[in-house]
């Protein structure tokens, strides 16, 4: 990056919150995928005004900029594929307002969202998504993959809790968009199409979330199951019922392995699938449900355990969200998927998933968020093996073909980021396609906000590329090339 413009930076930032060294520059570089690519430098801004300043000059100097949350993104949304200015948003984490009497927080994008939840549990209150990582990932981020969570099954996604944003436009410009109240037709929804968009139309400096009354009781059930097919022919069972977990969390017998030795009170060791779910409500609302529950499991081939305090039920969570980690302990590399498909398929697609694992000789895992049909594929391999890695790539493609083939989508929570832009003709009709692009360059004509993600890198014909990462000349890439 030209001496110019890092004069121009430090005068916008201040010289103590910019970041040029190789040794700095690399804890930006990486993100959940395993995959790294070098920044040019890292600014820390402070304000909108920051932000603005910095990308009027972006614009001048024709330079990627990357906004950044806590790095924990699952499909690269946050690399700096062509080098640039990586914007790392950890200083914007104030929580400005808990508005109790109209249940509205309004917060910075820095804020880690576990640590809002613990805030707003004092006040009886709740922000429902709760993304795996919610102790370390960051609202901006959450807003900007639109995250999603266990939670999901009952309470939505991230989408149907942001009611307002500020947001610096890729020319510099602030603006506001959205409510602070339950309803509002008024426009365009434009709050709507900046959540999602994975941090290429806008760097948001605000963010206005509803919350919901903290539910008074909860109650968690560990069911087991001697066959998969049983536990994911349940799923669709359960709804059927009228039960309303929620949460509905399931786990095929290689996720319950990596994961064993955190639990106390282990499964059985033939198991083949568990689920996990949760009631919560009133005190009276859960004690309904859970009758209901036991009369439904009443001469099922299954055993049902019920956390018995707050310990186990932690445990329990701590182990379901460790399980993308632990997969390491299995192969060093992974294709981490998260698909959706319609409930009734799931049995459907756990089976097909199975036959790839055989058919192509890799270890694949399936778990996740059953009750919304939302289940995470992990494809493990070794990357130093070529052959194995060529294997996983060929078997995530037919993946991707069967879940469109059974009505589902590409990606539930994590994105699209750079790992599957390849795949998006699969599933998004051309004209769609065509127009999102055409939003972005609306609103980003010099392409300088977080250019090479969602669709650099399909080709016109659908075939699917390599990256499309047109490097600077410090770029670098630890390399886990899985596209
Ligand atoms: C999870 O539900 O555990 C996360 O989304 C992470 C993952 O998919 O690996
Ligand atoms: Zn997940």
């Amino acid at each position: 990056m030209k001496r110019e413009i890092i004069h121009a930076l430090e005068k916008i930032v201040g010289k103590a919150h910019l970041a040029t060294s190789t040794e700095e520059c690399a804890c930006y570089s990486f993100d959940g995928t395993g995959r790294s690519f070098m920044p040019e430098a890292v600014a820390f801004p402070d304000s909108p005004g920051q932000i603005s300043g910095i990308l009027r000059l972006a614009n001048r100097y024709r330079f990627p900029v990357i906004p950044r949350g806590a790095g924990s993104g699952m499909t690269g949304g946050s690399l700096p594929v062509r080098g640039g200015l990586v914007l790392a948003m950890g200083r914007m984490n104030r929580i400005i307002e808990i508005d109790t009497a109209n249940m509205i927080a309004v917060v910075e994008p820095g804020v880690i969202t576990g640590e809002l939840q613990a805030r707003l549990a004092r006040h009886r209150l709740k922000y429902p998504p709760d993304p795996a990582s919610l102790k370390f990932c960051s609202l901006g981020g959450n807003v900007a993959e639109c995250a999603g969570g266990p939670s999901a099954v009952k309470y939505g996604v991230t989408r149907d809790y942001v009611i307002g944003l500020e947001v610096v436009l890729p020319t510099g410009e602030i603006m506001r968009t959205g409510v602070r109240t339950e309803k509002g037709v008024v426009g365009y929804d434009l709050t709507r199409l900046f959540i999602g968009s994975e941090g290429t139309l806008g760097v948001f400096t605000r963010l206005v979330l509803r919350l919901v009354p903290l539910p008074a009781a909860r109650e968690t059930f560990l069911l087991t199951f001697s066959s998969l097919r049983s536990a994911t022919t349940l799923v669709a069972a359960i709804f059927r019922t009228g039960l309303t977990p929620c949460t509905l969390e399931y786990m095929d017998a290689t996720a319950i392995q990596v994961v064993r030795d955190r639990l106390d009170h282990p499964p059985p060791p033939r198991t083949q699938a568990l689920l996990i779910l949760e009631f919560d409500g009133s005190h009276a609302e859960v004690a309904r449900q859970r009758q209901r529950l036991e009369e439904f499991l009443k001469g099922q081939d299954l055993t049902c355990r019920r956390a018995e305090n707050d310990t186990e039920r932690e445990e329990l969570w701590q182990a379901r969200r460790s399980i993308s980690p632990a997969t390491f302990a299995l192969r060093p590399d992974k294709i981490s998927e998260d698909v959706v498909v319609p409930r009734s398929r799931i049995p459907d697609l756990v089976e097909f998933t199975s036959s790839l694992a055989g058919r192509y000789g890799l270890t694949i895992l399936t778990f996740g968020h059953a009750g919304d049909g939302n289940i995470h594929v992990n494809i493990m391999f070794d990357r130093r093996e070529r052959q194995e890695q060529d294997r996983a790539l060929a078997a995530r493609k037919e993946l991707f073909r069967q879940v469109v083939e059974l009505g589902g989508t590409l990606s539930g929570e994590h994105g699209i980021g750079i790992t599957k832009s390849a795949f998006l003709p699969m599933e998004v009709d051309p004209v769609a396609l065509d127009l999102m692009q055409r939003i972005k360059h609306l609103f980003d004509p010099a392409g300088i906000l977080n250019p090479g993600k969602i669709f650099s890198q399909f080709t016109a014909d659908s075939k699917v590329s390599t990256p499309d990462a047109s490097p600077s000349p410090r770029h670098l890439r630890i390399d886990r090339k899985y596209d």
